[in-house]
């Protein structure tokens, strides 16, 4: 909404623009036509730009809304409601130390969540309770258990696509 309200002014000064163009009347855009060759063309080029270059990409970065921060097929937009929890909990408790590329996280203490197979919610809630695989180098039971599960619906359905 803020960029409607950024573009706004710009849409009103290419109406200006066209305003100006055509408020020679027919009879006088004709003759500048005929004498002058292609004012009113030059005047819709400018306007051209302006809707090439602000009211498309507006249209699709409005168009994009909830899918913000995801990519591709792992957009936000066709999570649950568990899974959106799921990945606000994993961003606060897991991706300073993994990657995981649905929410373009870049940890690297910890293996890359796309690249180490194939990721079940059983395995990511018994990474959270055991920390990892048991060898100390995560830290066990980071989350609750409701949590721990809402973490895990949420890489089981986002890792490695
Ligand atoms: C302090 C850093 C750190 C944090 C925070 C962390 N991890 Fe880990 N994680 C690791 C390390 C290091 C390993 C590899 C060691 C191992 O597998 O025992 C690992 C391994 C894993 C594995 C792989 C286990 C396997 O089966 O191979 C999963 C899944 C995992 N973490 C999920 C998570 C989730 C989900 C969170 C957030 C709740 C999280 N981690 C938070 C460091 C971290």
């Amino acid at each position: 909404m803020e960029l409607l309200a950024f573009l706004i002014p710009f849409l009103l000064l290419g109406g200006a623009v066209v305003f100006i163009a055509f408020s020679g009347g027919p009879g006088k855009a004709r003759e500048a036509y005929l004498t002058r060759g292609g004012r009113g063309f030059k005047l819709a080029i400018p306007l051209l730009y302006l809707v090439l270059g602000a009211v498309i990409p507006a249209l699709i970065l409005a168009g994009r809304g909830q899918a913000a921060g995801g990519n591709g097929s792992l957009k936000s937009a066709d999570l649950s409601e568990e899974e959106q929890r799921g990945k606000d909990l994993f961003r606060q408790a897991c991706s300073s130390c993994h990657s995981l590329d649905a929410v373009n996280a870049r940890g690297v203490t910890g293996p890359d969540l796309d690249a180490i197979g194939q990721m079940t919610p059983e395995r990511v809630i018994g990474a959270i309770e055991k920390g990892g695989t048991g060898q100390g180098r995560m830290p066990a039971n980071l989350l609750p258990s409701e949590d721990a599960s809402a973490v895990a619906e949420y890489v089981s359905k986002v890792a490695a696509r």
